[in-house]
C-alpha cells in the first residue's frame, strides 16, 4: 500500500488531502448528491483484491442520477475502469470501501436540481466491519417512518435522504437498540437505516418488494439468489407487518456495509430463540465465500483489481 491515500476528483487522481469543495457548494448545502457504497475484499490465497458487484453498484448509480436529472459525466464502463485505477493506485492488500459521489458542484444559493454543474468524484479506503455481525443486533422499530417514493424516492441512494436513516438510527442507537427497522407511511416493514431487512418464516425467505420504500439493496438480490440457488428456499416479496417480527423464526438485515447481520432481538422480543439463526449463520458463511472470489458459480460478480 502507498503511503499516500489517493482518490478521484475533477477528473483525476490525486491526493485524498486535495480532494476538497468549496463550503458554498450546492451538494454540501442541500443534499444534492448521490452515492454508492461498494466493498473490495481481499483474497490471500489468490493474492488478489475482489471488488464485489462493482457494474450493479454503478448501474444503481446511473438510475439514481436519472431520478435526479443529472447527467452522470462517465458511463458506466468508464466508472469501473477509473475504479480499479483507483484502488490500483493505492496499492491496497485487504479489504476496502468505496464511496463514488456524482452531486451539483455548483457554488450558488438556491434550491433546485436543473441546469447545474455536476460533479463526481471517489475515494476509497480500508474497512472492516461496519456493525457487529458476530453476536447478532437488537433492532427496535423507529418512530421515524420511511421517506416516500414522492417525498424523496428510496430506490436512488440520494445523500440527503440520509437524514432519514440518521434520525432513525440515533434514535435507535439512544434507546439502547443497535439497529432501527423503519416502518412505511402505511405501518408496513420498510428496512434498516443503511440495509434491507429478510424474515424466515415458514420455511419461505420473505422480503418486503421494491415498491414499499426501500432502496433496492444489491446484497438483496445477492441474498435473494443464494438462498433461492443453493440453499433451495423459497423467496417470497410481501408486504411484512410490524408484528411478523416478533413472531418469525429468524431475522436478519444485509446490505454493502452490514454484509449479512442476523438480528437477535426485535422490541426486546427474542427473534426465534434470541441469538444468531442457525440458517442466518449459513447464509453469513456462504457471503464471505461469495465476496472473496472463492464460489465459481458466482464468481462473476467479483472484479478483479491485480
Ligand atoms: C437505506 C439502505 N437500504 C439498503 C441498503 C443495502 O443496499 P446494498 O446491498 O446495495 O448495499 C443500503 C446500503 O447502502 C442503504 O443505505
Amino acid at each position: 500500500m502507498s503511503d499516500t491515500i489517493y482518490s478521484y476528483f475533477n477528473g483525476e487522481i490525486v491526493p485524498l488531502a486535495d480532494a476538497k469543495i468549496s463550503i458554498l457548494t450546492h451538494a454540501f448545502n442541500y443534499g444534492t448528491a448521490c452515492f454508492e457504497g461498494i466493498r473490495g475484499y481481499w483474497n490471500p490465497e489468490d493474492e488478489q483484491l475482489y471488488l464485489f458487484r462493482l457494474r450493479e453498484h454503478f448501474e444503481r448509480l446511473l438510475g439514481s442520477t436519472k431520478i435526479l436529472g443529472f447527467k452522470l459525466p462517465h458511463t458506466v464502463d468508464e466508472l469501473c475502469t477509473i475504479t480499479r485505477d483507483l484502488v490500483r493506485k493505492n496499492g491496497f492488500r485487504e479489504d476496502i470501501y468505496l464511496r463514488p459521489t456524482c452531486y451539483i458542484s455548483a457554488e450558488v444559493i438556491g434550491v433546485k436540481l436543473n441546469d447545474l454543474p455536476v460533479g463526481f468524484c471517489m475515494y476509497s479506503l480500508p474497512f472492516g466491519a461496519y456493525i457487529d455481525i458476530e453476536k447478532g443486533l437488537k433492532v427496535g422499530v423507529s418512530s421515524w417512518k420511511r421517506i416516500d417514493d414522492n417525498m424523496i424516492p428510496a430506490r436512488a441512494k440520494v445523500a440527503g435522504a440520509y437524514v432519514n436513516s440518521a434520525f432513525a438510527k440515533s434514535e435507535a442507537l439512544l434507546n439502547g437498540f443497535d439497529e432501527a427497522i423503519m416502518l412505511t407511511s402505511e405501518g408496513h416493514v420498510s428496512e434498516g437505516s443503511a440495509e434491507n431487512v429478510f424474515m424466515l418464516a415458514g420455511g419461505k425467505l420473505i422480503t418486503p418488494p421494491v415498491n414499499e420504500n426501500v432502496l433496492v439493496g444489491i446484497t438483496r438480490n445477492t441474498v435473494m439468489r443464494i438462498a433461492r440457488e443453493n440453499f433451495d428456499l423459497e423467496i417470497v416479496e410481501r408486504v411484512i407487518d410490524r408484528t411478523e417480527l416478533y413472531t418469525c423464526d429468524e431475522l436478519f438485515l444485509c446490505g454493502t456495509g452490514a454484509q449479512i447481520a442476523p438480528v437477535s432481538s426485535v422490541d426486546h422480543r427474542p427473534v426465534g430463540e434470541g441469538g444468531v439463526g442457525p440458517f442466518s449463520k449459513k447464509l453469513q458463511q456462504y457471503y464471505f465465500d461469495v465476496v472473496r472470489g472463492k464460489v465459481d458459480k458466482f464468481k462473476e460478480w467479483c472484479t478483479a483489481v491485480y
